[in-house]
């Protein structure tokens, strides 16, 4: 096992309910702004508790944070917080509203000309406003992490930044909220909750095997529950497990330790740059691509993901590889999501072509050995 430190101040409020602990999570005589998506949180009834539970608070609004959220429209949430001398930010939606949130947390004290610099060059973030928030969407697991992606329209790029400064004060979830997500984006956040365990997990063995029995075992209770919720949209129980996964998928406990790739989501950010297909939908495409090209790094790891998680017998270390890959394509399409570019009316070749350039250009290496340069990535993404 590798060395690690572990620090996260997040509180996890959870459970049935828990929208109305909020008073007792956040300072009332501060000034909020609520910051919240396209309008799910009215139509499913979490806007009216959060109004309910801030009732004598003086809460400002800022809407329209969207999927893949946009520089462009979180600094016009900066503009306001320093018009209003706002005290606090509450983000009450999916990820793409608590990453839009933390990124405005992070641009509202930044000092520097251009917040944009905080995702394009890697610059340690100094100060960020305190934010807490309400997820309303298991999958990123930024309730209980400290990273961020913001995508820039006028560009066309997608880039992530990480900072303890924008690790929530309290994350409230209460699976009931997510009865009402439509059914596609229950099936992109089980897959972005796989692939999460999966960056984690398959790479190299450094003998960590309680990191990798929770992860496999997230892995586990993905495929057993999943079903479940997709039968009954309605199933507590389900829900809140599918929910815990993915806060756990990416809070990473799992990799504690031992060694991360992130390959897939580096090659998945680019396609959701560049075509705009939802980011579970990305990572569905590149993942089974990617294991297939680096099962000899991975291959040992993939069997015991083969054997543990699949109840694969065989004791030939490639068969039972090749085994969990074609088992994680067939649990993905199984809950209706689909793995090749074509079902996305993306044509590979071109893609492969775009992706190669970008990566050159920025001398990208990816993956647990850098090895995946722009070359390597144009093969992936070519057999998408
Ligand atoms: O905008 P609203 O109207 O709220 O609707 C959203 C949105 O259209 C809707 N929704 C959310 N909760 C709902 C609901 N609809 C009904 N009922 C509910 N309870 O779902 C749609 C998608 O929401 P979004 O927030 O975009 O989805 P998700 O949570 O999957 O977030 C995706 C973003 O997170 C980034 C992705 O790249 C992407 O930009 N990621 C963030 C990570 C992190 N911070 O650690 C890691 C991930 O790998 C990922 O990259
Ligand atoms: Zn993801």
């Amino acid at each position: 096992m590798l060395n690690f430190e572990y620090y996260c101040p997040t509180r996890v409020v959870f459970g049935k309910g828990a929208v109305a602990r909020l008073p007792e999570l956040i300072d009332k005589s501060q000034k909020i702004l609520m910051i919240y998506g396209g309008g799910s949180i009215k139509k499913n009834g979490v806007y009216d508790q959060v109004k309910k539970a801030l009732a004598g608070c003086d809460v400002l609004e800022f809407s329209g944070i969207e999927p893949n959220p946009k520089y462009e429209t979180c600094m016009k949430a900066v503009d306001l917080i320093k018009k209003e001398k706002v005290d606090f930010l509450l983000a009450v939606g999916g990820g793409s509203v608590l990453d839009g949130t933390k990124f405005i947390a992070a641009a509202a004290k930044y000092e520097g000309n251009d917040p944009y610099d905080i995702l394009t060059k890697g610059l340690a973030v100094k100060d960020a406003m305190p934010l807490g928030d309400v997820i309303t969407l298991p999958a990123t697991g930024s309730e209980m992490n400290f990273n961020a992606v913001i995508s820039r329209l006028s560009t066309n790029e997608k880039l992530a930044f990480a900072s303890e400064k924008v690790y929530p004060r309290f994350s409230i979830i209460d699976p009931c909220v997510t009865f009402s997500l439509p059914e596609k984006q229950t099936i992109n956040g089980i897959v972005d909750t796989f692939v999460h365990t999966m960056e984690l997990y398959c790479t190299y063995d450094v003998d960590t095997p309680l990191q990798d029995f929770w992860a496999l075992g997230v892995l586990k209770t993905l495929i057993q529950e999943a079903p479940k919720v997709l039968k009954d949209p309605n199933d507590y129980n389900a829900r809140a497990n599918i929910f815990w996964c993915a806060t756990c998928g990416l809070n990473y406990w799992m990799a504690l330790g031992s060694v991360q790739d992130w390959a897939t989501h580096g090659i998945g950010h680019e396609l959701t740059a560049f075509y705009g297909i939802d980011h579970g939908q990305s990572l569905a495409v590149v993942l089974p691509r990617l294991l297939k090209n680096q099962k000899k790094v991975k291959q040992e790891k993939l069997a015991k993901m083969a054997r543990e998680v699949f109840g694969v017998q065989s004791d030939d270390e490639s068969v039972a590889a090749d085994e969990a890959i074609e088992k994680t394509e067939a649990f993905f399409n199984s809950i209706g999501m689909k793995t090749k570019l074509s079902d996305y009316g993306i044509n590979a070749g071109e893609a492969a072509e775009k992706i190669r350039a970008r990566f050159a250009g920025r001398k990208t290496k990816l993956g647990e050995h850098e090895a995946i340069d722009a070359d390597v990535s144009f093969d992936i993404v070519s057999a998408c």
